[in-house]
Protein backbone atom coordinates (compact mmCIF):
# COMPACT_ATOMS: atom_id res chain seq x y z
CA UNK A 1 0.00 0.00 0.00
CA UNK A 2 1.43 3.41 -0.79
CA UNK A 3 1.72 6.26 1.46
CA UNK A 4 -1.76 7.31 3.13
CA UNK A 5 -2.86 10.84 2.47
CA UNK A 6 -3.42 12.95 4.96
CA UNK A 7 -5.43 16.37 5.75
CA UNK A 8 -4.33 18.40 8.75
CA UNK A 9 -6.65 20.61 10.41
CA UNK A 10 -4.24 19.99 14.27
CA UNK A 11 -4.70 23.38 16.04
CA UNK A 12 -2.07 25.02 17.80
CA UNK A 13 1.29 23.52 19.31
CA UNK A 14 0.54 19.92 18.45
CA UNK A 15 0.43 20.77 14.81
CA UNK A 16 4.30 21.03 14.24
CA UNK A 17 4.89 18.07 15.91
CA UNK A 18 1.76 15.71 14.10
CA UNK A 19 3.31 16.84 10.79
CA UNK A 20 6.98 16.05 11.64
CA UNK A 21 5.80 12.85 12.49
CA UNK A 22 3.39 12.11 9.58
CA UNK A 23 6.46 13.24 7.43
CA UNK A 24 9.12 11.51 8.86
CA UNK A 25 10.76 8.33 7.18
CA UNK A 26 8.74 5.27 7.00
CA UNK A 27 5.13 6.87 8.63
CA UNK A 28 3.40 5.67 5.66
CA UNK A 29 1.50 8.87 4.97
CA UNK A 30 1.65 12.25 3.51
CA UNK A 31 0.39 15.60 4.73
CA UNK A 32 -1.18 16.48 1.45
CA UNK A 33 -2.92 19.71 3.38
CA UNK A 34 -2.56 21.64 6.02
CA UNK A 35 -6.12 23.37 6.65
CA UNK A 36 -6.82 26.21 8.95
CA UNK A 37 -10.03 26.08 10.32
CA UNK A 38 -13.34 23.05 9.11
CA UNK A 39 -14.21 25.09 6.20
CA UNK A 40 -10.41 24.71 4.35
CA UNK A 41 -10.84 21.27 5.26
CA UNK A 42 -14.26 20.37 4.16
CA UNK A 43 -12.82 21.85 0.56
CA UNK A 44 -9.97 19.94 0.81
CA UNK A 45 -11.86 16.39 0.85
CA UNK A 46 -14.37 17.73 -1.09
CA UNK A 47 -11.71 18.29 -3.96
CA UNK A 48 -10.59 14.85 -3.29
CA UNK A 49 -7.32 16.22 -1.73
CA UNK A 50 -6.87 13.26 1.04
CA UNK A 51 -7.95 10.14 2.36
CA UNK A 52 -7.61 10.33 6.21
CA UNK A 53 -8.61 13.85 7.72
CA UNK A 54 -6.42 14.27 10.98
CA UNK A 55 -8.06 16.92 13.30
CA UNK A 56 -7.94 18.55 16.84
CA UNK A 57 -10.88 17.74 19.09
CA UNK A 58 -11.46 21.13 19.66
CA UNK A 59 -11.20 22.22 16.14
CA UNK A 60 -14.61 25.13 16.08
CA UNK A 61 -17.29 24.20 13.95
CA UNK A 62 -16.49 20.33 13.96
CA UNK A 63 -19.69 18.64 14.58
CA UNK A 64 -21.68 15.48 13.67
CA UNK A 65 -22.57 17.38 9.85
CA UNK A 66 -18.97 18.30 9.46
CA UNK A 67 -17.84 14.91 10.07
CA UNK A 68 -20.64 13.70 8.09
CA UNK A 69 -19.56 15.51 4.84
CA UNK A 70 -16.08 14.49 5.61
CA UNK A 71 -17.32 11.03 5.59
CA UNK A 72 -19.47 11.68 2.55
CA UNK A 73 -16.45 13.00 0.08
CA UNK A 74 -14.95 9.04 1.14
CA UNK A 75 -12.26 11.04 3.92
CA UNK A 76 -11.91 8.83 7.37
CA UNK A 77 -11.70 10.75 10.04
CA UNK A 78 -9.16 10.64 13.23
CA UNK A 79 -9.54 13.03 16.06
CA UNK A 80 -6.75 14.12 18.31
CA UNK A 81 -8.65 14.10 21.53
CA UNK A 82 -7.43 16.22 24.97
CA UNK A 83 -9.38 17.23 27.92
CA UNK A 84 -11.34 19.66 26.08
CA UNK A 85 -12.36 17.26 24.21
CA UNK A 86 -12.68 13.86 25.74
CA UNK A 87 -13.19 10.77 23.35
CA UNK A 88 -16.56 9.85 24.00
CA UNK A 89 -17.65 13.30 23.19
CA UNK A 90 -15.32 13.01 19.46
CA UNK A 91 -16.79 9.23 19.05
CA UNK A 92 -20.35 10.52 19.47
CA UNK A 93 -19.31 13.33 16.54
CA UNK A 94 -19.11 10.04 14.22
CA UNK A 95 -15.13 10.36 14.02
CA UNK A 96 -13.63 6.83 12.70
CA UNK A 97 -11.19 7.01 15.39
CA UNK A 98 -9.98 8.64 18.40
CA UNK A 99 -6.56 9.17 19.81
CA UNK A 100 -6.92 10.20 23.25
CA UNK A 101 -4.04 12.33 23.83
CA UNK A 102 -1.00 13.14 21.72
CA UNK A 103 1.66 10.54 21.22
CA UNK A 104 3.72 9.63 17.90
CA UNK A 105 3.21 5.78 17.55
CA UNK A 106 -1.22 6.04 18.45
CA UNK A 107 -1.24 8.83 15.94
CA UNK A 108 0.81 7.18 12.75
CA UNK A 109 -0.91 3.49 13.67
CA UNK A 110 -4.64 5.43 14.10
CA UNK A 111 -4.00 7.24 10.35
CA UNK A 112 -3.18 3.90 8.81
CA UNK A 113 -5.64 2.14 10.05
CA UNK A 114 -8.28 4.86 9.36
CA UNK A 115 -6.96 4.92 5.60
CA UNK A 116 -9.66 3.39 3.11
CA UNK A 117 -8.64 -0.59 2.47
CA UNK A 118 -6.91 -1.04 6.01
CA UNK A 119 -8.49 -3.38 7.95
CA UNK A 120 -12.13 -1.48 8.74
CA UNK A 121 -10.95 1.05 12.19
CA UNK A 122 -12.62 -0.17 15.37
CA UNK A 123 -15.72 2.55 15.08
CA UNK A 124 -17.42 2.68 18.91
CA UNK A 125 -21.20 2.13 17.86
CA UNK A 126 -23.21 5.49 19.41
CA UNK A 127 -24.76 4.92 22.52
CA UNK A 128 -22.83 1.69 23.69
CA UNK A 129 -19.86 3.67 24.65
CA UNK A 130 -21.72 5.63 27.32
CA UNK A 131 -22.82 5.39 30.60
CA UNK A 132 -24.80 3.20 32.54
CA UNK A 133 -28.40 3.60 32.59
CA UNK A 134 -28.27 4.22 36.04
CA UNK A 135 -25.51 6.09 36.40
CA UNK A 136 -26.85 8.33 34.12
CA UNK A 137 -29.92 9.23 35.87
CA UNK A 138 -28.08 9.10 39.40
CA UNK A 139 -28.89 12.62 40.75
CA UNK A 140 -31.14 13.92 38.37
CA UNK A 141 -33.54 16.83 39.09
CA UNK A 142 -37.45 15.85 39.26
CA UNK A 143 -36.95 12.28 37.67
CA UNK A 144 -37.54 9.06 39.66
CA UNK A 145 -35.29 7.00 38.42
CA UNK A 146 -37.88 3.93 38.51
CA UNK A 147 -39.70 6.08 36.09
CA UNK A 148 -36.69 5.84 33.49
CA UNK A 149 -34.53 2.88 34.46
CA UNK A 150 -35.55 -0.19 32.69
CA UNK A 151 -35.85 -3.14 35.71
CA UNK A 152 -32.70 -4.65 34.65
CA UNK A 153 -29.23 -2.53 34.37
CA UNK A 154 -29.14 -3.18 30.87
CA UNK A 155 -29.39 -0.79 28.41
CA UNK A 156 -32.51 -0.34 27.47
CA UNK A 157 -33.03 -0.79 22.95
CA UNK A 158 -36.23 0.49 22.58
CA UNK A 159 -38.15 0.76 18.95
CA UNK A 160 -38.83 3.62 16.84
CA UNK A 161 -42.42 3.80 15.41
CA UNK A 162 -42.36 6.71 12.92
CA UNK A 163 -46.38 8.00 12.07
CA UNK A 164 -46.19 9.73 8.77
CA UNK A 165 -49.19 10.80 6.90
CA UNK A 166 -50.19 13.02 3.82
CA UNK A 167 -51.11 16.49 3.72
CA UNK A 168 -54.83 17.15 4.98
CA UNK A 169 -54.65 16.61 9.05
CA UNK A 170 -55.81 13.02 8.39
CA UNK A 171 -54.85 12.44 11.72
CA UNK A 172 -50.87 12.59 12.50
CA UNK A 173 -50.44 13.86 15.91
CA UNK A 174 -53.61 12.09 17.29
CA UNK A 175 -52.11 8.99 16.27
CA UNK A 176 -48.56 9.33 17.40
CA UNK A 177 -50.26 10.86 20.81
CA UNK A 178 -52.52 8.28 21.02
CA UNK A 179 -50.05 4.61 19.75
CA UNK A 180 -47.39 6.11 22.16
CA UNK A 181 -50.39 6.85 25.13
CA UNK A 182 -51.04 2.99 24.66
CA UNK A 183 -48.06 1.76 23.87
CA UNK A 184 -46.98 3.18 27.38
CA UNK A 185 -49.78 1.55 28.77
CA UNK A 186 -51.33 4.89 29.95
CA UNK A 187 -55.08 3.84 29.28
CA UNK A 188 -56.51 3.36 32.32
CA UNK A 189 -58.93 1.66 29.79
CA UNK A 190 -60.84 -1.21 29.40
CA UNK A 191 -61.09 -3.94 32.36
CA UNK A 192 -58.69 -6.82 31.24
CA UNK A 193 -59.03 -10.35 31.99
CA UNK A 194 -57.10 -13.46 31.87
CA UNK A 195 -54.79 -13.62 28.67
CA UNK A 196 -55.15 -10.02 27.90
CA UNK A 197 -54.25 -9.34 31.74
CA UNK A 198 -51.47 -10.56 32.00
CA UNK A 199 -49.90 -9.68 28.72
CA UNK A 200 -50.39 -6.06 29.76
CA UNK A 201 -48.92 -6.80 33.36
CA UNK A 202 -45.74 -8.23 31.45
CA UNK A 203 -45.60 -4.85 29.55
CA UNK A 204 -46.68 -2.47 31.96
CA UNK A 205 -43.24 -0.87 32.52
CA UNK A 206 -42.54 -0.03 29.67
CA UNK A 207 -42.10 3.81 28.89
CA UNK A 208 -42.99 5.86 25.51
CA UNK A 209 -41.67 9.09 23.99
CA UNK A 210 -43.46 10.72 21.56
CA UNK A 211 -41.19 13.39 19.38
CA UNK A 212 -42.49 16.33 17.66
CA UNK A 213 -40.79 15.81 13.94
CA UNK A 214 -43.44 17.87 11.88
CA UNK A 215 -41.17 20.90 10.41
CA UNK A 216 -44.52 22.39 9.04
CA UNK A 217 -46.82 22.46 12.01
CA UNK A 218 -45.75 21.03 15.40
CA UNK A 219 -48.38 20.57 17.53
CA UNK A 220 -48.23 18.33 20.33
CA UNK A 221 -47.14 20.71 22.92
CA UNK A 222 -50.13 22.56 22.48
CA UNK A 223 -52.07 19.93 21.57
CA UNK A 224 -50.99 18.64 25.48
CA UNK A 225 -51.44 21.99 26.89
CA UNK A 226 -47.78 22.70 27.27
CA UNK A 227 -47.03 26.37 27.88
CA UNK A 228 -43.32 26.36 27.86
CA UNK A 229 -42.32 26.67 24.32
CA UNK A 230 -38.86 25.81 24.58
CA UNK A 231 -38.89 23.16 21.82
CA UNK A 232 -37.15 20.21 23.67
CA UNK A 233 -36.42 18.82 19.96
CA UNK A 234 -34.32 21.56 18.79
CA UNK A 235 -32.21 21.91 21.58
CA UNK A 236 -31.60 17.94 21.76
CA UNK A 237 -30.82 18.22 17.94
CA UNK A 238 -28.23 21.00 18.94
CA UNK A 239 -26.62 18.68 21.78
CA UNK A 240 -26.95 15.95 19.41
CA UNK A 241 -24.71 18.02 16.81
CA UNK A 242 -22.13 18.87 18.95
CA UNK A 243 -21.86 15.45 20.27
CA UNK A 244 -23.13 15.66 23.97
CA UNK A 245 -26.65 13.97 23.68
CA UNK A 246 -26.33 11.84 26.65
CA UNK A 247 -28.60 10.07 28.26
CA UNK A 248 -29.59 12.79 30.71
CA UNK A 249 -29.99 15.63 28.66
CA UNK A 250 -31.97 13.64 26.90
CA UNK A 251 -34.40 13.24 29.80
CA UNK A 252 -34.25 16.85 30.72
CA UNK A 253 -35.55 18.29 27.33
CA UNK A 254 -38.55 15.69 26.96
CA UNK A 255 -40.70 15.80 30.19
CA UNK A 256 -43.12 13.37 31.64
CA UNK A 257 -46.48 14.57 30.69
CA UNK A 258 -48.22 11.46 32.85
CA UNK A 259 -47.90 8.29 33.90
CA UNK A 260 -45.18 6.89 31.91
CA UNK A 261 -45.24 9.29 28.67
CA UNK A 262 -42.73 11.58 27.60
CA UNK A 263 -42.62 14.57 25.59
CA UNK A 264 -39.87 16.12 22.63
CA UNK A 265 -41.58 18.95 21.89
CA UNK A 266 -41.41 20.57 18.01
CA UNK A 267 -40.31 23.73 16.79
CA UNK A 268 -42.29 26.77 17.57
CA UNK A 269 -42.12 28.12 14.26
CA UNK A 270 -41.98 26.33 10.83
CA UNK A 271 -39.18 29.02 10.07
CA UNK A 272 -37.01 26.98 12.41
CA UNK A 273 -36.51 24.29 10.60
CA UNK A 274 -32.77 23.86 9.95
CA UNK A 275 -32.56 23.46 13.46
CA UNK A 276 -33.74 19.98 12.96
CA UNK A 277 -30.97 18.26 10.07
CA UNK A 278 -31.68 14.91 9.52
CA UNK A 279 -27.93 13.79 11.17
CA UNK A 280 -29.09 15.34 14.38
CA UNK A 281 -32.82 14.47 14.72
CA UNK A 282 -30.78 10.47 13.65
CA UNK A 283 -28.80 10.75 17.24
CA UNK A 284 -31.62 12.12 18.79
CA UNK A 285 -33.85 8.83 17.65
CA UNK A 286 -30.87 6.71 18.98
CA UNK A 287 -30.45 8.00 22.12
CA UNK A 288 -33.80 7.76 22.76
CA UNK A 289 -34.17 3.84 22.33
CA UNK A 290 -32.24 4.14 25.51
CA UNK A 291 -34.33 6.40 27.09
CA UNK A 292 -37.72 4.83 26.28
CA UNK A 293 -39.11 1.38 25.06
CA UNK A 294 -41.45 2.77 22.42
CA UNK A 295 -40.27 6.41 20.70
CA UNK A 296 -42.92 7.20 18.37
CA UNK A 297 -42.26 10.01 15.96
CA UNK A 298 -45.11 12.74 14.49
CA UNK A 299 -43.33 13.15 11.04
CA UNK A 300 -44.27 15.86 8.49
CA UNK A 301 -46.72 15.43 5.73
CA UNK A 302 -44.22 16.04 3.54
CA UNK A 303 -41.32 13.81 1.97
CA UNK A 304 -39.31 14.91 -1.16
CA UNK A 305 -35.72 15.87 -0.78
CA UNK A 306 -34.89 19.07 -2.56
CA UNK A 307 -32.35 17.51 -5.39
CA UNK A 308 -30.20 20.14 -5.82
CA UNK A 309 -29.74 20.32 -2.64
CA UNK A 310 -28.54 16.65 -2.08
CA UNK A 311 -26.22 16.14 -4.84
CA UNK A 312 -24.47 19.72 -4.85
CA UNK A 313 -24.38 21.12 -1.02
CA UNK A 314 -25.29 19.68 2.33
CA UNK A 315 -27.33 22.44 3.12
CA UNK A 316 -30.00 21.25 5.64
CA UNK A 317 -33.19 19.68 4.05
CA UNK A 318 -36.55 21.13 5.12
CA UNK A 319 -37.94 17.00 5.39
CA UNK A 320 -34.70 15.92 7.08
CA UNK A 321 -36.34 14.98 10.25
CA UNK A 322 -39.06 13.26 8.35
CA UNK A 323 -36.83 11.22 6.92
CA UNK A 324 -33.73 10.62 9.48
CA UNK A 325 -37.53 9.42 11.40
CA UNK A 326 -38.71 6.94 8.43
CA UNK A 327 -35.22 5.59 8.15
CA UNK A 328 -34.60 5.09 11.74
CA UNK A 329 -38.11 3.39 12.53
CA UNK A 330 -38.94 0.22 12.86
CA UNK A 331 -42.29 0.30 12.24
CA UNK A 332 -44.20 2.98 9.77
CA UNK A 333 -47.51 3.53 10.87
CA UNK A 334 -49.10 5.54 7.46
CA UNK A 335 -52.70 7.42 8.81
CA UNK A 336 -54.79 8.40 5.60
CA UNK A 337 -57.72 10.21 6.75
CA UNK A 338 -61.12 7.86 5.55
CA UNK A 339 -63.28 10.18 3.55
CA UNK A 340 -62.95 10.26 -0.69
CA UNK A 341 -60.07 13.10 -0.56
CA UNK A 342 -58.12 11.69 2.10
CA UNK A 343 -57.90 8.19 0.90
CA UNK A 344 -57.15 9.36 -2.54
CA UNK A 345 -54.32 11.53 -1.03
CA UNK A 346 -53.29 8.06 0.89
CA UNK A 347 -53.19 5.84 -1.91
CA UNK A 348 -50.93 8.44 -3.68
CA UNK A 349 -48.81 8.64 -0.20
CA UNK A 350 -48.02 5.17 0.12
CA UNK A 351 -46.95 5.58 -3.38
CA UNK A 352 -44.47 8.83 -2.53
CA UNK A 353 -43.44 6.49 0.55
CA UNK A 354 -41.96 3.87 -1.78
CA UNK A 355 -39.77 6.48 -3.80
CA UNK A 356 -38.36 8.38 -0.12
CA UNK A 357 -34.82 9.47 -0.85
CA UNK A 358 -33.62 7.54 2.35
CA UNK A 359 -33.86 3.47 2.63
CA UNK A 360 -36.97 2.45 4.59
CA UNK A 361 -36.65 -0.92 6.36
CA UNK A 362 -39.57 -0.60 8.85
CA UNK A 363 -42.98 -2.53 8.32
CA UNK A 364 -45.58 -0.40 7.17
CA UNK A 365 -49.09 -0.10 9.22
CA UNK A 366 -52.08 1.75 7.38
CA UNK A 367 -54.45 3.35 9.49
CA UNK A 368 -57.68 4.79 8.03
CA UNK A 369 -58.80 7.19 10.58
CA UNK A 370 -61.99 8.74 11.51
CA UNK A 371 -64.64 6.07 9.28
CA UNK A 372 -67.79 7.48 9.90
CA UNK A 373 -70.94 6.21 6.96
CA UNK A 374 -71.53 10.25 6.76
CA UNK A 375 -67.86 10.83 4.76
CA UNK A 376 -68.25 7.17 2.92
CA UNK A 377 -71.67 6.03 2.92
CA UNK A 378 -73.37 3.19 4.79
CA UNK A 379 -70.96 -0.12 5.57
CA UNK A 380 -67.82 2.66 5.89
CA UNK A 381 -65.73 -0.01 7.02
CA UNK A 382 -65.90 -2.31 4.12
CA UNK A 383 -66.31 1.04 1.82
CA UNK A 384 -62.97 1.93 3.20
CA UNK A 385 -61.20 -1.68 3.23
CA UNK A 386 -62.49 -2.10 -0.22
CA UNK A 387 -61.08 1.06 -1.80
CA UNK A 388 -57.72 0.35 -0.16
CA UNK A 389 -57.72 -3.06 -1.23
CA UNK A 390 -58.28 -2.09 -4.65
CA UNK A 391 -56.35 1.03 -5.24
CA UNK A 392 -53.01 0.28 -2.85
CA UNK A 393 -53.29 -3.64 -2.67
CA UNK A 394 -53.93 -2.88 1.00
CA UNK A 395 -55.74 -5.30 2.96
CA UNK A 396 -55.39 -5.13 6.50
CA UNK A 397 -55.90 -1.33 7.39
CA UNK A 398 -56.49 -0.99 10.20
CA UNK A 399 -59.42 1.62 10.86
CA UNK A 400 -60.29 4.26 13.41
CA UNK A 401 -63.74 5.24 13.81
CA UNK A 402 -64.89 9.05 14.24
CA UNK A 403 -65.05 10.44 18.00
CA UNK A 404 -65.05 14.37 17.38
CA UNK A 405 -66.74 14.93 20.61
CA UNK A 406 -63.88 12.83 22.60
CA UNK A 407 -61.07 14.29 21.12
CA UNK A 408 -62.12 18.05 21.10
CA UNK A 409 -62.68 17.12 24.97
CA UNK A 410 -59.14 15.71 25.17
CA UNK A 411 -58.10 19.05 23.40
CA UNK A 412 -59.93 21.29 25.87
CA UNK A 413 -58.23 19.09 28.89
CA UNK A 414 -54.55 18.81 27.30
CA UNK A 415 -54.98 15.20 28.20
CA UNK A 416 -54.63 12.21 25.56
CA UNK A 417 -58.04 10.61 24.55
CA UNK A 418 -56.80 7.48 26.47
CA UNK A 419 -56.63 9.32 30.05
CA UNK A 420 -60.17 11.75 29.17
CA UNK A 421 -62.13 9.25 27.76
CA UNK A 422 -60.75 6.00 28.28
CA UNK A 423 -64.50 4.11 27.24
CA UNK A 424 -63.98 5.73 23.61
CA UNK A 425 -63.87 3.50 20.52
CA UNK A 426 -61.05 5.16 19.18
CA UNK A 427 -59.33 4.91 22.35
CA UNK A 428 -59.71 1.42 21.63
CA UNK A 429 -58.66 1.39 18.20
CA UNK A 430 -55.53 3.02 19.12
CA UNK A 431 -54.89 0.44 21.76
CA UNK A 432 -55.72 -2.48 19.07
CA UNK A 433 -52.98 -0.69 16.96
CA UNK A 434 -50.57 -0.71 19.67
CA UNK A 435 -50.84 -4.48 19.87
CA UNK A 436 -50.37 -4.29 16.27
CA UNK A 437 -47.27 -2.70 16.20
CA UNK A 438 -46.31 -4.62 18.96
CA UNK A 439 -46.83 -7.79 17.32
CA UNK A 440 -45.10 -6.50 14.04
CA UNK A 441 -41.77 -5.63 15.97
CA UNK A 442 -41.92 -9.35 17.36
CA UNK A 443 -42.50 -10.80 14.55
CA UNK A 444 -39.49 -9.13 12.91
CA UNK A 445 -36.68 -10.05 15.40
CA UNK A 446 -35.80 -13.52 14.31
CA UNK A 447 -34.83 -12.01 11.15
CA UNK A 448 -32.58 -9.78 12.28
CA UNK A 449 -31.21 -11.70 14.81
N1 LIG B 1 -60.58 9.59 15.06
C1 LIG B 1 -60.88 10.89 15.17
N2 LIG B 1 -62.15 11.28 15.46
C2 LIG B 1 -62.46 12.57 15.56
N3 LIG B 1 -61.61 13.57 15.42
C3 LIG B 1 -60.34 13.27 15.13
C4 LIG B 1 -59.90 11.92 14.99
N4 LIG B 1 -58.58 11.93 14.72
C5 LIG B 1 -58.21 13.22 14.67
N5 LIG B 1 -59.27 14.04 14.91
C6 LIG B 1 -59.25 15.50 14.93
O1 LIG B 1 -58.84 15.96 13.67
C7 LIG B 1 -58.05 17.11 13.78
C8 LIG B 1 -56.71 16.87 13.07
O2 LIG B 1 -56.02 15.82 13.73
P1 LIG B 1 -54.44 15.84 13.93
O3 LIG B 1 -54.00 17.15 14.49
O4 LIG B 1 -54.09 14.61 14.66
O5 LIG B 1 -54.00 15.72 12.41
P2 LIG B 1 -52.57 15.93 11.75
O6 LIG B 1 -52.50 14.99 10.62
O7 LIG B 1 -51.51 15.84 12.78
O8 LIG B 1 -52.70 17.42 11.23
P3 LIG B 1 -51.57 18.51 10.87
O9 LIG B 1 -51.41 18.44 9.38
O10 LIG B 1 -52.15 19.79 11.35
O11 LIG B 1 -50.32 18.11 11.58
C9 LIG B 1 -57.90 17.39 15.25
O12 LIG B 1 -58.80 18.35 15.65
C10 LIG B 1 -58.23 16.04 15.90
O13 LIG B 1 -58.76 16.20 17.18
MG1 LIG C 1 -49.99 17.17 13.30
Amino acid sequence: MGSVTVLCAVRGAAETDVVLALGGPGSGATVTRRCGDVAELLAAAAAGAGAVALVSGDLPGLDREAVGRLRAAGVRVVALGDDVAPAARLHALGVDAVVERYDEALLLAAVRDAAPGAAAPDRLVLGQGGQDVDEALAGQDGIGLEDVVADDTTPRRGRVVAVWGPVGAPGRTTTALELAAALGGLSRGRRRHGRARREAAATATEHALVVDADTYGASVAARLGLLDDAPGLAAAARAAAHGSLDLPTLARHSPVVGGRLRVLTGITRAARWPELPASAVEVVLERARELADWTVVDCGPLLEADELLMYDTHAPQRNGATLAALQAADVVVVVGAADPVGIQRLVRGLEDLREVPVPVAGERVVVANRVRASAVGSRPEAAVRDALARYAGVEDVHLVPDDAAGLDAALLAGRTLAEEAPGSPVTAAFEALAERVRATVAAAVPAEA
